[in-house]
């Protein structure tokens, strides 16, 4: 699909990497109302594409993003603004690993979109932050929730409420972010986060994926039990006896994904 609004996607079938870049750097790539269904669209077909293993999302230049495209929000209805969380939450939903690689400003709608990614690594010169309220908005496409469960509720109310600007290195300490790099080795930790990745089975990956997200609030109880479900579930899969036989014969597991 072209015609994309604010952001551009470069696929390599031969390594199965897929990179969405957020590309106004002009206007700090500010994510624009349309680019969000977009977004939302593009990562539901992802599901089904069998030649893209692993999903990177970034911005041009020096920034990931400022947030969403402020003036536009007039544009849009009350019902709209209440569905943004849906589509925000896209990379949450897609089933294979996607990557946020961060860079400079990192802000309202641009944290959310990392939160709800798999892995998170930062350049030094990276700056968090949710700082809506002073737009009279609040972060609106799970922001509020997300941030607060992955770093706790005093520290959710330090950066959505007094607008903290969080540090690459506090985000670090708060395990907001895996890795932080100065700028110039971004793309190298990128590169092995993908390394590591495509070692592993796709499937396991994505049964791992999906474990971790819906029984994240779910009981105990429930959790453990979708857990064993799911692992019974891998038992018949060939990756899974790929695994084990390889580690019996003292070699590299060649997975197949099936
Ligand atoms: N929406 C729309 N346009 C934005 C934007 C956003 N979220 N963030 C930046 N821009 C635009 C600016 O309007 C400016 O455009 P112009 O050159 O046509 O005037 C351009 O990007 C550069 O931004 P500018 O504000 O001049 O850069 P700066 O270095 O002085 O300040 C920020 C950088 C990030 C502090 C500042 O742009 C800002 O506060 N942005 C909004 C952050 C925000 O509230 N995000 C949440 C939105 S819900």
């Amino acid at each position: 699909m072209s015609g994309y609004e604010g952001f551009r996607v470069d696929r390599d079938d031969a390594s199965g990497v897929l990179t969405v870049t957020l590309d106004d750097p002009a206007k700090l790539n500010r994510v624009p109302l349309a680019a969000r269904g977009q977004l939302a669209q593009l990562f539901a077909e992802l599901e089904g594409d069998d030649a893209v293993r692993i999903v990177i999302l970034t911005g041009e230049g020096e920034n990931f993003t400022a947030g969403g495209d402020i003036a536009a929000f007039m544009d849009a209805t009350p019902e709209q603004l209440s569905r943004l969380a849906w589509n925000i939450a896209a990379p949450e939903r897609c089933p294979k690993p996607v990557i946020a690689r961060l860079r400079g400003y990192c802000l309202g709608v641009g944290l959310e979109f990392a939160l709800a990614c798999d892995f998170r690594v930062a350049a030094d010169d990276a700056q968090l932050g949710l700082p809506e309220v002073g737009l009279g908005m609040i972060p609106g496409s799970g922001g509020t929730q997300r941030l607060a469960r992955l770093v706790g509720l005093g520290r959710a109310k330090d950066v959505v409420m007094r607008r903290r600007r969080i540090s690459a290195a506090d985000a670090l300490a708060w395990g907001l972010v895996s890795e932080v790099v100065p700028a110039a080795e971004l793309d190298r930790v990128v590169e092995r986060v993908i390394a590591d990745l495509e070692q592993l089975s796709p499937l396991a990956l994505r049964m791992a994926k999906r474990v971790l997200n819906h029984v994240y609030d779910a009981p105990l109880s429930i959790g453990l039990e979708l857990e064993g479900l799911a692992y019974g579930l891998l038992r018949s899969t060939g990756d899974f006896a790929e695994g084990v036989q390889a580690f019996g014969e003292k070699r590299p597991p060649k997975f197949e994904g099936r």
